[in-house]
């Protein structure tokens, strides 16, 4: 635990250090739980919204794109259900004062005993070398089964006293579990409370005049309402999707764990509209697509997991996660959530409008069932960029800290150096970047000897460093260094740019999803 406190500390320190993420109004003492993205965040960020984009939108001739207003006519939040069940479970404790989210509580008591089993696991590979069998180990040791036992029972129970609205249920869960306040030590706990999330404010000139608004706590809406518009202008035949990216507003109460729960985020959706019946082919579909999607990004198979939820949200008859193990352990990256005609049969019962499909097909009129895909912009930017920070031994017994970003992602995808700052090297640098920068985001950087400035390089997630030399002026080639392998090669510098595209180019990454 100590260990994944401490690299999670580091990842923080990392993005603040290396222009990623800075909390927000720090020179205020900051606002808890709202950051802001610099430099280099800004740019990564935006790539990982261009990734999505592209492998949504301008790959499937399907989905088209949308990008609705965050203020929403308040009726909306009436019809979705958020007004009356857009809540979480919170819970105090008497004597630190500290309020938790009660279902947390009991999810990070049973992480704890999903940390035994894989430290199980650690040991038996270790000991068993090549012949280990992990299927035949989760299945056959006793403490081990016995583990398992215990966190699905767990999760079982607080899903059905979730579902059920029976909060007494999950205080005494808690409280046969013997969980204390992380805080204090302290079992002394109220009774637990559903607090609603939304963000509240004001439309009007005048107190008197002013209308309530909400700030929206997911993007979704604004598809919905925007179903039929959509769906005309763009003529499309069901099956179809839209996609937006956009802010998201939530009162989170248990705000920590840096960017992975904010009160303001980004979130990236898609709403696939079916034929009613069909929802379950198109779930799996949607599943098997979004994880494919992320695997092309390489961050390693094993740091994903599918989590089936036992209690439904209010608008959804099946949904699961896609868990990425973040340095904290396995959490929530993505929700796909098979939504039925709750949205759309809402707000046409609310609006008094009429939003159903003709299907010609058919010869018949029905409210589409939806399919989402939902992801946070913001928390896929910490499994990116936890999973991309790592400490190296090198060969000479130093280490180097390297952010090894899949390159496609990188903020800056190549640095130019003049080996000197004379003798028209930063001239020839200079010609270089002025070359490259139509194509790419590079820099130039004089300060400071070559090692070193590879050393920043590595950190800042750079993948390629170019260095100028005396030679570079005589026969035009330069040496280019590859960060994750620390390779170096000369080249002509009329080959950069072919070198610098074929590992940052989008469509070869994108492709790695067929
Ligand atoms: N439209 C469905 C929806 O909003 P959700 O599971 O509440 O579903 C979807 O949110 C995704 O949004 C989550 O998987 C997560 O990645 C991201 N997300 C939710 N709340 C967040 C928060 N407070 N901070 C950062 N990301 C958040």
């Amino acid at each position: 635990m100590a260990k994944q406190e401490d690299d999670f500390k580091k990842v923080i320190s990392h993005a603040k250090e290396y222009g990623y993420v800075f909390q927000s109004s720090e020179i205020y003492d900051g606002l808890s739980a709202v950051y802001d993205y610099a430099q280099n965040g800004a740019e990564l960020k935006k790539n990982i919204r261009e990734y999505w984009w592209r492998a949504m939108v301008q790959l499937n001739d399907n989905i088209v794109g949308l990008d609705a207003a965050i203020f929403m006519h308040p009726t909306t939040w009436k019809a979705s259900g958020h007004v009356d069940a857009f809540s979480d479970p919170l819970i105090d404790n008497k004597d630190s004062k500290k309020r938790y989210r009660a279902d947390v509580l009991v999810e990070d008591y049973v992480a704890k005993i999903e940390g035994k089993i894989e430290k199980e696991v650690k040991k038996a590979t270790k000991r068993f070398g090549e012949a280990f069998d992990k299927e035949q180990f989760l299945s056959t040791n006793q403490r081990v089964v016995d583990y398992q036992e215990k966190a699905t029972t767990i999760l079982k129970r607080l899903g059905k006293s979730l579902e059920n609205e029976d909060l007494a249920d999950v205080k005494k869960l808690i409280e046969e579990l013997e969980i204390a306040c992380p805080m204090s030590g302290s079992k002394n706990w109220t009774d637990v409370k559903q607090f609603n999330l939304m963000f509240g404010t004001k439309l009007g000139a005048s107190t008197e005049t002013a209308m309530d608004l909400y700030l929206r706590p997911e993007t979704a809406q604004g598809i919905f309402v925007n179903f039929l518009n959509v769906q005309k202008t763009s003529r499309m035949k069901i099956p179809f999707g839209i996609a937006q990216t956009g802010k998201a507003f939530r009162n989170e109460i248990v705000a920590r764990q840096f960017i992975f729960r904010m009160r303001e985020f980004e979130q990236m959706e898609m709403q696939f509209f079916i034929k009613p019946g069909s929802q379950k082919e198109w779930y799996e579909h949607w599943k098997a697509h979004r994880l494919r999607w992320h695997l092309s990004l390489g961050m390693g198979e094993d740091n994903y997991r599918f989590h089936d939820h036992e209690k439904l949200a209010h608008y959804a008859d099946a949904a699961a996660d896609i868990e990425f193990r973040f340095p904290f352990g396995f959490k929530e990256l993505e929700g796909i959530h098979s939504r039925t005609d709750f949205d759309l049969s809402k707000h046409q019962e609310f609006s008094g409008k009429k939003l159903q499909y003709f299907d010609t097909d058919e010869n018949k009129n029905y409210v589409p069932y939806v399919v989402e895909t939902s992801i946070g912009l913001d928390r896929m930017f910490l499994a990116v960029f936890s999973n991309s920070l790592q400490e190296e031994e090198l060969e000479n017994g130093t280490t180097r800290t390297v952010l090894k970003l899949p390159a496609v992602l990188a903020p800056t995808k190549a640095a130019v150096f003049p080996l000197v700052k004379k003798d028209g090297l930063p001239e020839l640098a200079h010609e270089i970047i002025d070359d490259l920068k139509w194509d790419f985001n590079v820099l130039y950087d004089q300060k400071d000897a070559v090692g070193r400035r590879y050393r920043r390089q590595d950190a800042n997630g750079t993948p390629f460093c170019i260095t100028v030399d005396h030679q570079s002026l005589e026969d035009k080639t330069v040496t280019i260094r590859h960060r994750d392998t620390m390779e170096q090669q000369r080249v002509a510098i009329s080959e950069l740019k072919a070198i610098i595209h074929k590992e940052v180019d989008m469509k070869s990454w994108l492709m790695k999803m067929k």
